[in-house]
């Protein structure tokens, strides 16, 4: 394929993505630059050879694949080999680790699976797909810096007492609960679980299947054996990060490895209000594809069920700062009411997915329904028939107004439950 079009392809590829003039801009926020722009490095290559610049040789893959284009990811040029976490562990080790779990040239294998999911799905039968369902990896590097820029804004928060209580358990997100949101294939949530792992917990929540299991497959090869020699692993977690010596397809020794903290990964969407958000201390979301209803959407959920003083980090777009979370209707005992977020920060950083720079906005949680939503929901249980009383009520009262948007959220469940074709109620 020219290269041309290779390309027109990539850019395609991830047109869902980037930058927008969509949101509103807020004032006042300082903006911070923490490695300069980059120009378009959307890479394609059909070369069996060339390494990338994180020396990854792409071996296999075009023997693999012919000559098919891949998607090749591109390591900040201004990457400090030496820079560590707040919690002192290297940006470089965890990145090597990670390379071996997600190889940079099987990122095209990874978007694939999303795609299947989330993309042709809605295109076999004419409708247009869903821009949030893009599959991208963040860059580990920004994504550790944005987690040591929010530990030191959740220490602000913290009132006097809240530190004396804490007393000692005050280093870095020590107990705390991370979530990626939109966890995808679960890098960041081991990226997360390496940087800093002392976490109580490190949590991915991801709305498509094949990529929450490829996560869960991935998470398992971390899984320390018992007869395993990996050395003493701190605390209670099962899984450690295993670092490839550099040139070497050896088994990694003893040494080689990074401690993790406690990884669980969940199938399920944010927008689903039993979807439980309440343990999180931090989370993150690539939010870069998500169009402002899912924003809205997202902002909801945090002001419904995240306890005041959550850093939440969102990408191009910030949440939405007020607003009011109106009653569930199947559900009286869900709460409701006015729900505020802070603007704390506004930071640009290296992104190659974005064509070199992405902007992270990190939040925190003011006033929300935390207390009021106490603990995990089940939605309440109702039978078949007091569905479709309820549907036919609705009907009546002429308050199920749009039909066919009704028809088409019950279809595009179906879909994604995998329902035979012969199932779905054609719409309009
Ligand atoms: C751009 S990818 C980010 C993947 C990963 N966080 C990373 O940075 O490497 C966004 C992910 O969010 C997922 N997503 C979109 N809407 C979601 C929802 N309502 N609930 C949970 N995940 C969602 C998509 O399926 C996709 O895997």
């Amino acid at each position: 394929m020219p290269s041309k079009h290779r390309f027109l392809l990539a850019t395609w590829t991830f047109s869902g993505i980037g930058t927008s003039s969509s949101f509103i801009k807020p004032p006042g926020i300082p903006i911070r630059t923490v490695s300069p722009p980059r120009p378009l490095l959307l890479l394609y290559s059909s070369s069996s050879e060339s390494p990338n610049k994180r020396g990854h040789k792409r071996r296999g893959a075009s023997e693999a694949r012919g000559d098919e284009c891949l998607l090749i990811p591109v390591a900040n040029p201004n990457f400090d080999s030496n820079a560590t976490s707040l919690s002192g562990v290297p940006y470089a080790r965890v990145i090597s680790g990670i390379d071996a779990l997600y190889p940079p040239y099987e990122l095209s294998n990874r978007n694939a699976i999303s795609r299947t999911d989330g993309y042709w799905k809605y295109v076999a039968r004419g409708e247009l797909p869903q821009s949030e369902f893009t599959y991208g990896e963040f860059d580990i590097d920004f994504f550790g810096i944005l987690l040591d820029k929010s530990w030191e804004h959740y220490l602000d928060g913290m009132s006097d007492r809240g530190r004396q209580h804490e007393g000692s358990e005050l280093s870095p997100w020590k107990n705390k609960t991370f979530c990626d949101i939109g966890s995808g294939a679960g890098r960041l949530v081991l990226c997360a679980a390496a940087l800093h792992p002392a976490w109580k917990l490190c949590r991915g929540l991801e709305i498509l299947d094949g990529l929450h299991n490829m996560s869960k497959s991935i998470a398992d090869r971390c899984v320390v054996n018992d007869d395993e020699e990996c050395g003493v692993i701190d605390g209670d977690s099962r899984h450690v990060l295993r670092i490839l010596p550099a040139n070497s397809d050896a088994i990694p020794c003893a040494s080689e490895h990074l401690p993790l903290a406690p990884i669980e990964l969940t199938c399920g969407s944010f927008t689903n209000p039993y979807e439980y958000l309440g343990d999180i201390d931090c989370a993150f979301v690539f939010s870069s594809c998500m169009k402002p209803d899912l924003v809205e959407e997202l902002s909801v959920a945090i002001g419904r069920q995240c306890k005041p003083g959550t850093i939440i980090i969102t990408t191009e777009f910030p949440l939405y700062l007020k607003g009011n979370i109106e009653p569930l209707a199947d559900d009286e005992s869900m709460p409701h009411g006015h729900y505020e977020l802070q603007l704390l920060e506004k930071i640009n950083g290296f992104c190659w997915l974005l064509g070199g720079e992405s902007t992270a906005y990190i939040h925190r949680v003011i006033t929300s329904l935390w207390e009021e939503y106490s603990g995990p929901r089940k939605p309440p249980q109702s039978s078949l028939e007091e569905e479709a009383f309820k549907l036919v009520q609705l009907m009546e009262k002429g308050e199920l107004t749009d039909t066919n948007a009704f028809l088409r959220r019950v279809r595009n469940d179906m879909i994604f439950h995998d329902l035979p074709q012969e199932f779905l109620p054609d719409i309009e």
